[in-house]
């Protein structure tokens, strides 16, 4: 049986990955108003991937007989520096969002929760990719700097990504 210090820090972690799809929402608006539609789509497939992170959760506490609590969703920032700025600021909250996800495992094990330690094994590696993908473009944009060219070529680039959904295990 799940304990009630997990499944609150859980839910607090479904409101930081709902916010995560939101902060993203917002990075991808920023782009379409700058006409970099690739910068966009890749802004909306993290966005929409988010949100399966949140789903997982949502999934994995439903299966727990656990009770899910949802929080309200802040306010996400709508005005950028930069191209690379944005890019800055994904790296640091993706930072962000795997020291949340440590807190969890450093609970599930303060606890003995084994099951939900072994849950938790999925986002640390899904971390591991999330700041990869985020260095691996900052470390684009400082390579071609103000070149007008390469940034389009990029973000016909980032134009190609596609979302695809995260299989929910929805029976627990
Ligand atoms: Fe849900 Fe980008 O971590």
């Amino acid at each position: 049986m799940i304990s009630e210090r997990m499944v609150e820090a859980i839910n607090k972690q479904i409101n930081e990955e709902l916010y995560s799809s939101y902060l993203y929402l917002s990075m991808a608006a920023y782009f379409e108003d700058l006409g970099l539609k690739g910068f966009a789509n890749w802004m909306i497939v993290q966005s929409q991937e988010e949100k399966d992170h949140a789903m997982k959760f949502y999934y994995y506490l439903a299966s727990q007989g656990a009770k899910i609590k949802l929080y309200e969703i802040k306010e996400p920032p709508s005005e950028f520096e930069g191209i690379k700025s944005v890019f800055k600021q994904v790296l640091k909250h993706e930072q962000h969002i795997t020291k949340k996800i440590n807190e969890l495992v450093d609970i599930a094990e303060e606890l003995k929760d084994r099951a939900t330690f072994n849950f938790l094994q999925w986002y640390i590696d899904e971390q591991v990719g999330e700041e990869e993908n985020a260095m691996e473009i900052l470390n684009k944009l400082e390579f071609i700097g103000d070149n007008k060219n390469a940034i389009f070529m990029l973000d016909r680039e980032l134009g190609q990504r596609q979302y695809i959904p995260l299989v929910q295990d929805k029976e627990g």
